[in-house]
C-alpha cells in the first residue's frame, strides 16, 4: 500500500493534461481537452481531460479516472506499477516499505505468540485433562471425532478464573495480555480469563496462525458464544472462519460454500465438503469477498433455514454480485442448517444440495413467491419489479435476457413489455423502475414505469457529488442539509462520506485527488470520473444544486416511509397493537419532516 499523502503528493506535481498529451493529441473546448478516446475506437472525439478537476473520461466508452488510472489503462500496468512510474516522473520517493511503527510490530508479534499458545493450551486441556470429560462428552455428542477435534485444533476453557492467566502472566506483559482480550482486567487489580467452562474454536488467518477465539457454552446459556475483540492482529470483517482449512479445496473445486457457523463448517469438513468458510453470523463484507475472490468466482451460499439466515442470505448475495461473483443458493428443508443436515444426509446429501442450488433468478422468484400472489396482477407486478431492478444490476447480457425470456415465461407476460421496463430503468440512472399494470384492450398486461429509488446512482445523487467537488461551497451546503444515508447508492455513499468528511475539516476536495481514496474500487473511481463530468452540461448550478438537495431529502423520507408501512402491516398482523402506535408516531414525524422540505422550498 502507498500512503494517500505520497499519491497526493505526486498527483499535486503532475498535471494530467500534460501526462495523457504524452500519448494523444489533445485538442483545447472550452476550458477542457478533447481527444479521440485511446479506449474504443472512434471518429469523432469524445474522450475529455479537464485540467480543474484532473480526470479523464469518456463519454463514448464510459473509461473514467484520475492520473493514475490514465496511465494503468494505457500502459497496462497494475496501480503500484503506474504509481511508481508516475512518482518517479514526479520527482516523489515512494517509501520502500510503508513504515511500520517498531512499537506496533513488537505487539503484533507477541499477540501472535501468544494466541498460539492460548490455542495449544485450550486444546490440550480438552484432550487431555479430566476436567474436560463434560466437554468431550459434549463434542462427542455432536458428532464430531477426535480426528476432527485435532484438525481444528479446537479446544476447552475450564472453570476456574485464571487457569489461562497464570500459565503465562510470568512470560507475557500484563499489557499484552490485556489488549489481547484473553484476559480481563479486574476492578480490585489482576486479571481473569475471558473464556471459562467454553468449548474453544480457534481463528486462523489465511496463513494458519491463530488470531483469536469463539467460546461457546455447553448448555443453553447466553451468550451463546463469546468472541475474541477487534485487536491489531483480529478484525471480524476481513476473516472468514476455515478459509485457511478450506484454501485447497477451493481451489480444486473452484467454488466455495459459504455458511454461517463455527459447527456447520466443521460438520460440513467432516462429512467430507471441504471447501467451506464461515462467515461467523455477521454480515459479510466486501473485504471477505474478495478475500475469496482470489481463490474462486463461484459461491454457494448455504444459510440456515430461517428468516435470519434468509435476510443474511439476500445481503451476502449483494455483496458477491457487486464483485461480479458467480452466485448461487441453497434452501435447506425448514429448520435445518448444515451442520444438522450433514449430520442427517451426510456430505453426499450436502453435495446433491449443491448440485441442485438455485441461480439467483430462481432463489429470488420462489422467495418472492412466497411473498406475493404470482396468479394477481398485483402480485405479478411486484415480482416483476424487484426481478427487473435486480437484472439491471446483473452484467452478463446472456443471462440477462435468458432471465427476461424465463420470468416472461413463468409471470405470462410478454417479454416486450419486460424489455422495454429494463431498457427505461437502464437510461434514467435514476434507478429501478416500479411498474404499474394497465389492462390493455386485448389482453397482455403492459407495464408502464415510474420512479423509486434503488441502489442505481440518481440523477440527483450524481449532481450532488459532482457539484460538490467542482465547488467547496456547494460541499458545504450539501454536507449541511444531507447525511451521507441520503445516498442510497452504496458506491455514491462512500463518495458523499468522503467528500462530507473533507468539508467539515475545513478543506476542499477534487475529483482526481478523491479517486485516490477509491484505488481499490473500481466502481467507485468510475462514479467519481461520470459525476465530475456530468456537471460539465450545468448551466444553473445553484438551482439544481437546490432542487436536488431537495430531491435527495424526499426521497429519503419516502423510502423511510414504505419501510415503516410494511412493518406497520407486520405489525397490525401479528396484533401487535403498542408497536403500531408507535410505528404511526414514526410515521408522523415523517410527513412533518416532508411539510418541513416543502416550506423551505
Ligand atoms: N455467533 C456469535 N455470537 C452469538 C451467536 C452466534 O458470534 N452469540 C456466530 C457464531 O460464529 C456462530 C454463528 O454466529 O457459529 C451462527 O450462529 P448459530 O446458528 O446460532 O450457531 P451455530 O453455529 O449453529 O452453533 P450451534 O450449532 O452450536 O448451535
Ligand atoms: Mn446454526
Amino acid at each position: 500500500m502507498i500512503p494517500d499523502a505520497i499519491l497526493h503528493q505526486i498527483q499535486d506535481r503532475l498535471d494530467i493534461v500534460e501526462v495523457i498529451s504524452g500519448y494523444l493529441t489533445l485538442r483545447r473546448a472550452g476550458k477542457n481537452f478533447k481527444a479521440n478516446c485511446p479506449f474504443h475506437g472512434e471518429k469523432t472525439p469524445s474522450f475529455m481531460v479537464s485540467p480543474d478537476k484532473q480526470i479523464f473520461q469518456c463519454f463514448g466508452c464510459g473509461e473514467g479516472g484520475n492520473v493514475f488510472g490514465f496511465v494503468m489503462k494505457i500502459e497496462k500496468k497494475d496501480f503500484r506499477e503506474a504509481a511508481e512510474s508516475l512518482a518517479e516522473r514526479a520527482g516523489v520517493e515512494i517509501p520502500k516499505d510503508t513504515r511500520i511503527d517498531p512499537k506496533v510490530e513488537e505487539r503484533t508479534r507477541q499477540f501472535y505468540l501468544l494466541h498460539t499458545k492460548a490455542a495449544e493450551f485450550y486444546h490440550q486441556f480438552l484432550l487431555s485433562r479430566k476436567e474436560a470429560h463434560a466437554a468431550r462428552a459434549y463434542l462427542e455428542n455432536r458428532g464430531l471425532s477426535r480426528d476432527t477435534i485435532i484438525q481444528f485444533k479446537l479446544g476447552f476453557a475450564p472453570e476456574t478464573w485464571d487457569a489461562f492467566y497464570s500459565s503465562v502472566k510470568g512470560e507475557t506483559a500484563d499489557a499484552i495480555l490485556e489488549k489481547s482480550g484473553l484476559v480481563v482486567a479486574k476492578k480490585e487489580g489482576g486479571f481473569y480469563d475471558r473464556f471459562r467452562n467454553r468449548i474453544i474454536f480457534p481463528i486462523t488467518d489465511s496463513k494458519g496462525a491463530c488470531i483469536a477465539f469463539g467460546g461457546r457454552v455447553m448448555d443453553d446459556s447466553v451468550p451463546k458464544y463469546l468472541n475474541s475483540p477487534e485487536t491489531e492482529i483480529y478484525s471480524k470483517g476481513r476473516n472468514l472462519y476455515g478459509l485457511f482449512q478450506a484454501r485447497k479445496a477451493i481451489r480444486e473445486i473452484d467454488a466455495v460454500v459459504v455458511v454461517e457457523g463455527y459447527m456447520d463448517l466443521i460438520s460440513c469438513f467432516q462429512g467430507g465438503v471441504e471447501n467451506v468458510v464461515a462467515s461467523c453470523g455477521t454480515a459479510l463484507t466486501t473485504e471477505q469477498a474478495r478475500l475469496l475472490k482470489r481463490h474462486t468466482k463461484n459461491v454457494y451460499i448455504v444459510y440456515d433455514a430461517d428468516k435470519a439466515g434468509e435476510s443474511a442470505t439476500l445481503r451476502g448475495l449483494e455483496i458477491f454480485i457487486e464483485e461480479g461473483m458467480e452466485v448461487k443458493i441453497v434452501r435447506l428443508p425448514e429448520g435445518e442448517d448444515p451442520d444438522s443436515f450433514v449430520k442427517k444426509q451426510g456430505g453426499e446429501g450436502f453435495r446433491r444440495t449443491l448440485e441442485a442450488a438455485k441461480n439467483l433468478f430462481d432463489y429470488k422468484l420462489d422467495l418472492l413467491k412466497t411473498k406475493h400472489d404470482a396468479s394477481t396482477i398485483e402480485g405479478k407486478v411486484k415480482i416483476a419489479n424487484d426481478l427487473v431492478s435486480l437484472f439491471s444490476r446483473v452484467q452478463n447480457e446472456i443471462l440477462r435476457s435468458a432471465w427476461t425470456k424465463a420470468l416472461a415465461k413463468e409471470l405470462s407476460l410478454s417479454e416486450e413489455s419486460l424489455v422495454a421496463e429494463m431498457k427505461k430503468s437502464a437510461q434514467r440512472p435514476g434507478g429501478k423502475t416500479q411498474a404499474r399494470p394497465v389492462e390493455t384492450a386485448s389482453g397482455p398486461v403492459r407495464l408502464t414505469a415510474r420512479r423509486v429509488p434503488q441502489q442505481a446512482v440518481s440523477t440527483a445523487e450524481r449532481m450532488v457529488l459532482g457539484l460538490s467537488l467542482e465547488n467547496a461551497g456547494f460541499a458545504r451546503r450539501a454536507s449541511e442539509e444531507l447525511v451521507e444515508e441520503d445516498f442510497e447508492n452504496p458506491s455514491a455513499r462512500k463518495i458523499a462520506v468522503k467528500i462530507f468528511q473533507t468539508t467539515r475539516e475545513g478543506e476542499s476536495m477534487t475529483a482526481g485527488r478523491l479517486a485516490v481514496f477509491f484505488q481499490e474500487e473500481p466502481a467507485v473511481m468510475t462514479l467519481i470520473s461520470q459525476v465530475a463530468a456530468d456537471t460539465e452540461i450545468v448551466a444553473d448550478k445553484e438551482r439544481v444544486l437546490s432542487d436536488c438537495l431537495v430531491q435527495l431529502k424526499r426521497q429519503r423520507i419516502r423510502t423511510e416511509r414504505t419501510e415503516l408501512l410494511s412493518r406497520m402491516a407486520a405489525a397490525e398482523q401479528a396484533g401487535d397493537q403498542g408497536r403500531v402506535s408507535e410505528f404511526m408516531g414514526h410515521l408522523h414525524e415523517l410527513n412533518k419532516r416532508e411539510k418541513q422540505i416543502h416550506e423551505k422550498k
